[in-house]
């Protein structure tokens, strides 16, 4: 078993050591207990004294204490979602996309976690704190056998500082316990460590976790520092901020001085001029670094400063402009990993959005990762950030609290969600109290952003917030709503898009269903509403669950733009069409109703079928185009034309049988961390090289190098990914990702199919 010290630990970070933030990805061991049966669940809760009754008993023997023997666990890193590989069953839940796991599988829905940390006695005037940004869900964290409480939200960040429970010179364990039985949104949520966990090293007066943020307004930047006091007696000293540019240069400074009585937290505002600033946006994200000096210690933040606004009559402004949200609502959760995605992952996928001229996430309904944050701060992604529970109990206002702490520094975050769809409250008095009070209980916790709610059609509670939010305009009168509150801004938490499996035109059937191609209903109505901030499509990516209107053996949902994958449906060119400057000419199949679908952005397009003109038409704005298509299709030609002059052509070919195998990545050099990944498509070809849309041939994956396959999809619904090394091709088109692990070199993924030529990609592994 790996054994990391601290020292080799700390020794990962770049000198010079600004924050001694380090991730903890590798030497975790797991292992499943019991959710039913204490005994099977490592005996944990069935001594004598439990580890309630006494802290670190010496009666104790579960894995929270450090003679526990976890030699038979698995080595895993961490984010880890243990239901990603499970295997999935009829009876499971519908809304998880069927994995056996929650009240029906006891033995699959609690999972233990174990780390080793070395200290030595020079760590003895430090402080230690363990960041979780997620664990789904109920989970308990012990460190050296010493209970340090339970967090039953899968979604909100959590800090435990260890401190008082090292052991110098002994071992010294940290052990959770996750327990995923109960859902928590009805859709796959995961299970375990999902997302990143960090180890935060600071002298003893230091700032508190999250605790450092700015507000810019009218040309000054306020920086504020939360600082804690755990030196035991007075401190004093001075807190001094440095922005700098991002090529290093210092662009202004502040500073404040702090008293704190020993064991006590104060926050310490401190002003600085910046009155003409870099201002962060969509298509320029500009990142300041402020850099915090407390106490011989500096600590780097980002800040991104921009100027963002909801309006009542001309929907959102950045920095003064226009900007029509262009947006799509997203879950955690991608083919093979499951809600486990690693930050190159979350990376690829906001970059797979942004390249369809997407402009704005909803992190639909939970909290975004910060992870996930972060990659919105670097592209230019707007996002909404949701709260999961709707109330105002001290639980409740907890996690509210936790939304805004780890929300409210990213410039990416310009709205608060506060709920989605409660429909037990939405017709109901006690709903608008309740969306009233948790607004403006959100406004104390962050004055500078407004709030929203996802409303179902209900009658009551949406006008309560500070921005109307409607999912469906099928169940919202928008108008009416802009008629009779004229003074409230608005915008289209979800809407409609196609709801169909990539590449499938026949009739539905218990394993695909068509598109219904209607994604354009949606966009033109909030076109034609600018009072209105835009709209967020539900979803951008598929994601496991939800399979409506499929069921079992089909186990993820059918609503994205991208599948599970990540691979454009044919509603990706209507976007693309729509939302960005790309010339666009795409033709779909001919479908189960004898038409053809046609998506693009030309004046006007002609089209071909087998020879024979089905004529020219002219290409509504913001809309598409359908054709009849002849009894005998054959090649489609499609001629597209700006101003009257021919500007773009596209071809709809019949392939030939499948001939060969290739295999693309999203890059060619992968850092050797053991953290970062690549994004391989395996494409079927034919003799010329065309995808053949029809191919669903087995594939065997072997990979050879220092690295590993951390998941691999098809973007088939009806696929499982339980960790197997033959994935079929789906439409002709499979997923392979792939982690470095530790070690640098080179690695080769090898794809090979029976009678066809086999495929391989090396990359090149770097330090
Ligand atoms: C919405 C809901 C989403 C998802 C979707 C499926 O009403 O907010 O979370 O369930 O329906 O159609």
């Amino acid at each position: 078993m790996r054994i990391r010290t601290l020292a080799a630990v700390l020794a990962i970070l770049a000198a010079p050591v600004l924050q001694a933030q380090t991730l903890l990805h590798d030497g975790w061991k797991f292992t499943l207990g019991n959710a039913a049966d204490p005994a099977a669940d490592m005996g944990s809760g069935t001594e004598y004294f439990n580890y309630l009754t006494k802290a670190a008993s010496i009666h104790n023997e579960g894995p929270y204490t450090t003679t526990f023997d976890d030699s038979s666990w698995q080595e895993v890193t961490v984010p880890h979602d243990w239901a990603a590989t499970l295997p999935s069953a009829p009876e499971a839940s519908h809304s998880h996309g069927y994995k056996t796991i929650g009240y029906k599988y006891p033995e699959c829905s609690v999972g233990w976690y174990r780390r080793n940390f070395s200290f030595s006695n020079a760590d003895r005037n430090k402080r230690f704190q363990i960041r979780f940004d997620g664990i789904f869900r109920n989970s308990i964290v012990w460190f050296n056998g010493v209970y340090l409480g339970t967090e039953p939200s899968g979604y909100a960040v959590r800090v435990v500082d260890i401190t008082p429970y090292i052991d110098y010179n002994g071992p010294n364990v940290l052990c959770v316990r996750a327990d995923a039985t109960l859902e928590e949104g009805w859709f796959y949520e995961g299970a375990g460590i999902y997302r990143n966990v960090w180890l935060i090293e600071t002298p003893n007066v230091h700032p508190v976790a999250g605790g450092i943020f700015t507000v810019w307004s009218d040309g000054t930047l306020t920086a504020s520092a939360e600082i804690e006091n755990n030196g035991g007696k007075t401190a004093s000293g001075t807190v001094t901020h440095r922005l700098m540019d991002a090529e290093g240069n210092e662009v202004c400074s502040a500073s404040a001085d702090y008293e704190l009585l020993a064991g006590m937290t104060g926050t310490f505002p401190s002003s600085m001029n910046i009155a003409d600033p870099h201002l962060w946006d969509i298509d320029d994200p500009y990142l300041y670094t402020l850099q915090t000096e407390i106490s011989g210690r500096t600590y780097s933040t980002p800040v991104g400063i921009r100027v963002a606004k909801f309006t009542a009559d001309n929907g959102f402004y950045l920095n003064g402009r226009k900007v029509t949200l262009k947006g799509v609502n997203l879950h955690q959760d991608h083919a093979g990993v499951g809600s486990a995605i690693p930050n190159g992952l979350q990376e690829w996928r906001v970059q797979q959005l942004k390249a369809l001229g997407c402009n704005a996430i909803r992190s639909s309904h939970n909290p975004a990762s910060q992870a996930l944050l972060d990659v919105c701060d670097r592209l230019g992604m707007l996002v909404i950030d949701e709260n999961r529970l709707m109330g105002m109990t001290s639980e409740h206002k907890r996690l509210l609290e936790n939304l805004v702490r780890w929300g409210r520094q990213h410039p990416s975050v310009i709205l608060w969600s506060i709920g989605n769809e409660e429909w037990g409250l939405e017709n109901d008095e006690r709903g608008s109290r309740l969306a009233s009070e948790m607004t403006s209980y959100m406004m104390l916790l962050d004055p500078t952003r407004r709030v929203t709610y996802a409303n179902a059609g209900g009658t009551v509670m949406v006008y309560h917030t500070d921005v109307a939010g409607f999912n469906y305009i099928k169940q919202n009168n928008l108008d009416r709503f802009h008629y009779e509150h004229p003074r409230t801004p608005a915008v289209g938490t979800e809407e409609t898009t196609g709801c169909g499996t990539r590449g499938y035109y026949g009739e539905p059937s218990p394993t695909a269903v068509p598109s219904q191609n209607v994604i354009e209903k949606g966009w033109q109505y909030y076109v034609d509403r600018p009072w209105a901030a835009g709209l967020f499509y539900w979803t951008g990516f598929d994601y496991r669950g939800e399979s409506n209107p499929l069921s079992y053996p089909a186990v993820s949902s059918e609503f994205g733009i991208l599948d599970y994958c990540g691979f454009p449906k044919d509603e990706a060119w209507y976007l693309l069409s729509w939302w960005t400057d790309v010339p666009v000419l795409y033709v779909t199949p001919k479908n189960a109703n004898g038409t053809y679908t046609v998506y693009g952005n030309c004046d006007e397009v002609a089209l071909k079928a087998g020879g024979k003109s089905l004529g020219r038409k002219h290409m509504p704005r913001n809309g598409k185009l359908v054709f009849e298509a002849p009894a005998k299709g054959g090649k489609v030609v499609a001629t597209g034309y700006v101003n009257g002059r021919k500007s773009i052509t596209y071809t709809l070919e019949p392939t030939s049988p499948a001939a060969s195998i290739q295999v693309n990545t999203n890059k060619r050099t992968i850092r050797s961390d053991g953290r970062d990944v690549a994004v391989l498509t395996v494409q079927v070809k034919d003799a010329k090289g065309r995808v053949v849309s029809g191919a669903n041939s087995p594939l065997t994956l072997s990979l050879e190098g220092p690295g590993r396959i951390i998941g691999a999809g098809n973007g088939d619904p009806c696929f499982d990914y339980t960790g197997q090394n033959v994935v079929p091709a789906f439409g002709g088109l499979a997923q392979v990702l792939v982690q470095s692990s530790g070690q640098t070199g080179s690695l080769t993924l090898t794809v090979s199919s029976d009678g066809l030529a086999p495929g391989s990609v090396t990359l090149d592994i770097i330090p």
